[in-house]
Formats: structure tokens, sequence, C-alpha cells
């Protein structure tokens, strides 16, 4: 489903810095994986160049068997919008629009009827458990029902991958544990492809496999088995093993 083949990323400059080395990371379809490494190990840069907002230096991005770096503008815009769903840090909720409306912009974008997207919407909200405040301005929520709303805007147009850069990272820990529990629900009853990145070992422990990077390159990778609880631990270990700034592990949640 997602292929990244020796990927590297150097950002060019007055010191050209090189974020990220040979990358190779395969997601199958359903796949729901975890990107993890200390500050500034590549992990926003390798999400970027999957996501199609930046592009690798050299190597190759394939997702669905295609290389969306090799669209034309207008095509790559229109394989963003309906191929890959985004959920960030900071929600990106259009403050002057309601829950519902920040909820349908990517059908809006795409010229979908009202009556469809009222549909989904209303699907949506019920089982994320919003639709009580579906008429809510963003100031009007919480940072957990912010956060629902933003994964329900990646979803509602069934993407092909979704991508998410710390949906976490803003939330306090009973808010952080709902949005990944409803994550891991979305990717085993829809059987959508996700990717996650986030310093949280709590939230990684809902992936099925973490990949750590380091200084832009593969450190190792770990896979879930059957308890989340001992998948948490040796997140942790690995993390420790590292090394890495304590700050790195400030996040951390028992
Ligand atoms: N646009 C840019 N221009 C130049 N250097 C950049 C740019 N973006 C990132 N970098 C550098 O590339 C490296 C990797 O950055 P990146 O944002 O991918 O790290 P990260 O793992 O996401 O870190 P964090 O956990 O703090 O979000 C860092 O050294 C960073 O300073
Ligand atoms: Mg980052």
């Amino acid at each position: 489903m997602l292929e990244v083949k020796q990927a590297s990323k150097i950002y060019e400059g007055k010191v050209a810095h090189r974020a990220l080395s040979d990358i190779n990371l395969s997601l199958d379809k359903g796949e729901f994986v975890g990107i993890m490494g200390p500050s500034g190990s590549g992990k926003t840069t390798l999400l970027n160049m999957i996501a199609t907002i930046d592009a690798p230096t050299t190597g190759n991005v394939f997702i669905d068997g295609k290389n969306p770096h090799h669209l034309k503008k207008n095509e790559l815009a229109k394989f963003r919008r309906r191929e890959l769903g985004f959920v960030f840090q900071d929600f990106n909720l259009m403050h002057t629009l309601t829950v519902e409306e920040n909820m349908v912009l990517p059908l809006t974008l795409d010229g979908k009827k009202v009556r469809e997207m009222k549909d989904k919407a209303t699907v949506m909200a019920e089982k994320l458990g919003i639709s009580s405040i579906m008429n809510s301005r963003t100031h009007e929520i919480s940072g957990g029902q912010a956060q629902r709303a933003a994964v329900a805007r990646a979803m509602i147009h069934s993407p092909k991958l979704l991508l998410a850069d710390e949906p976490t990272g803003n939330l306090d820990s009973a808010s952080s544990k709902a949005v990944m529990e409803l994550l891991e629900s979305l990717n085993r009853i829809d059987e959508m492809t996700m990717m996650l990145v986030t310093h949280d070992p709590q939230a990684a422990s809902y992936c099925q496999r973490v990949v750590f990077i380091q200084d832009g390159k593969f450190y190792s990778e770990i896979n879930r088995g059957d308890n989340r609880q001992t998948f948490f631990q040796r997140i942790i270990d690995t993390l420790s093993l590292m090394g890495g700034d304590g700050h790195d592990f400030s996040s951390i949640r028992g």
C-alpha cells in the first residue's frame, strides 16, 4: 500500500542538512504503524514526504503503486485530497466554521452534494461521539473534542492512507487515550492504513508496529503482538536504549 524506497532528504541552506538517509519502509493495506525517535530525528520530514508536502532528495515514495511526486501540480492536489487524510497536533480546524462544516470541508472542496455530505457527517459524528457538538464553533469545544473532529475530517472521504503527526501532543491523558482508541477502532473496523508520528509511548502502543529512527536513519522496529501493556514497556525500553536527551521522555504516561 505504501512503499518508501531508499529515501533521503537533504535540506539545502547555508549548511546543507541531511535529515533522512536511505529510509526503506513498507506498510501493507490496513496496517497501523507508529514512527518514533528523538526530536530532530526526521519523523516529520518522513511524514511530509509521504504526505507529498515535500519531496525526497533521492529515493521514491509509492502509494498504491503510484509515485505521487511524479504527478502534475493539480493532479497532486487532487491525489492528496482524495487518497490521503491528515491529522495534526494543533487540530488545524477553521475557527470561523462549525464542527460539522469543518468535518465536511474535504468533501466541499471536492464538490460533493450537500445531502451526501450531511449523511456522511452524521454517520461519522455518531461513530466518534461528537453528534452533540456538530453546530458548535471550535472555541466552544474541548481539546479532545476538537481532535475527534479533526480525525472525523481526516477520515470523512475514506482516504487510503491516514497520516497523523503528534495527534495527541496537545491532549491530556484521558483525551489522548480516547483519540488513540478511536484511531485503533477505525483501523480495525474500516481497515484504513494509518501512520502515526509520536513522542508518546502510550499513544504508540496502540499501533501494530513501531519503527524507530535516529539521526535520519532506520534504528529498529518492534511488533505489538497481542499485549499492549508489554508493547508499551518494550517501546520505553527501545527509547531508553536509543538514549536521547531526557526531555524526549517528558511525555511518558503510565
Ligand atoms: N525546512 C527545513 N529546512 C532545514 N532543515 C530542516 C527543515 N525541516 C527540518 N529540518 C531539520 O531536519 C531535521 C529533522 O527534522 P524533523 O522536523 O523531521 O524532526 P522530527 O523528528 O519531526 O522532530 P520533532 O520530534 O522535534 O518534531 C532537524 O535537524 C531539523 O532541524
Ligand atoms: Mg516533528
